[in-house]
């Protein structure tokens, strides 16, 4: 039986393939599982118990829970562990093809950064062998600690170079650290060959996207619900073709619960170039495909539409040529494989 074009049913909205650029490691953790690495490695939680330890009202307690999480992980097998599920898992209820995921360094005080990435390498070149799911990464600055602690990070990151490690970005929360602090910062990335992106107008006004753009020279921001405010800012970012990196259920968190309040769909009605990623899945209750599940229904998005959005990063992945051609066909090959088994034919013939 044929199905309705015009609607992207559940079903169709999670098994779309998709690929996302804005997801932490550390956000990442399953609660069962930071209990028991705080178990493993001696780290105190603010309770043993998973189905409390991602109850919070505020992004403040979200953030406070964000860090003692990420304290709990500390050894290169904790990287390897998290990377490796959190991958596979995504790639098994959401369909992921491909993420660029972040990671906060100077989060983890107990290991040098080639310990971690050692250990993240691991995680992810077996979450590849296993699934094909591919992962590159970015190294979050954290912008609640010094400028002096950005620079010697970034400098950390160009000393051990690797081809996975693509970019930097900053995160955490917005009122503590002013993009302007972290020129030297980015700079010392650009001048590296590193791309970059970084948090700003989550909860900030929009002269946070504007100086993110400005001043750190970001090619896409993470969230960015602030650039509705200024329309002269949403015309210079959609000439340069900036992307927005947006996640449905942190945007639930900051409007308490109010999916009508959520910036995103008319960030796609402005013309902004919008993808929808999971942030911290597992503290916000989802992962990739809720995510497309959530936003697709929502917005009302038709199938056509909702295939515009998983594919929509694509041209935005700090990845080169070769491998950007590569996986718009393997998505143009698998929304039409699906297309097919949805309208009723059998896809082998
Ligand atoms: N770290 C993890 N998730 C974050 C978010 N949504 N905003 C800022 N910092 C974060
Ligand atoms: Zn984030």
């Amino acid at each position: 039986m044929a199905h309705d074009r015009s609607v992207a049913s559940p079903e169709y909205l999670r098994a779309l393939p998709k690929a996302e650029f804005h997801c932490h490691l550390e956000g990442s953790v399953p609660a069962t599982t930071a209990v028991s690495l705080a178990r493993r490695n001696g780290v105190k939680l603010r309770t043993a118990d998973p189905d409390v330890l991602y109850q919070f009202d505020t992004f403040e307690e979200f953030l406070d829970v964000y860090v003692a999480v990420s304290a709990a992980m500390t050894t290169p097998r904790d990287f390897a562990e998290v990377a490796y599920d959190c991958l596979t898992d995504a790639q098994r209820t959401g369909n992921l093809r491909y993420r660029e995921m972040s990671f906060n360094p100077t989060n983890h005080p107990s290991l040098t950064y080639p310990q971690m990435l050692e250990g993240l390498l691991d995680g992810l070149r077996s979450a590849q062998a296993d699934t094909g799911v591919e992962c590159r990464l970015i190294v979050a600055i954290n912008r609640e600690q010094s400028p002096s602690v950005a620079r010697d990070l970034v400098a950390d990151v160009i000393a051990h170079r690797c081809d996975e490690v693509v970019a930097i970005g900053i995160d955490h929360n917005e009122r503590a650290g002013a993009p302007a602090e972290f020129v030297e910062a980015y700079r010392a990335a650009a001048a590296a060959g590193l791309h970059r992106t970084a948090h700003a107008g989550e909860r900030g006004d929009s002269q946070e996207v504007r100086d993110s753009i400005e001043l750190l020279g970001v090619e896409r921001i993470d969230h960015g619900y602030a650039v509705l405010s200024d329309p002269d800012l949403v015309t210079s970012a959609r000439s340069e073709g900036i992307h927005f990196a947006t996640c449905w259920s942190t945007g639930l968190l900051h409007h308490g619960g109010d999916p009508a309040a959520i910036e995103i769909g008319p960030m796609i009605a402005a013309g902004l170039s919008v993808s929808i990623n999971s942030d911290d899945p597992p503290m916000f209750n989802t992962d990739i495909g809720t995510e497309f599940v959530l936003a697709g229904q929502s917005l009302s998005l038709t199938r056509d539409q909702a295939a515009d959005l998983a594919r929509a990063g694509l041209d935005s992945a700090f990845v080169d040529d070769t491998d950007r051609s590569r996986l718009h066909k393997v998505f143009a090959a698998e929304i039409e494989r699906l297309d097919r088994e949805l309208d009723g034919h059998d896809p082998t013939d």
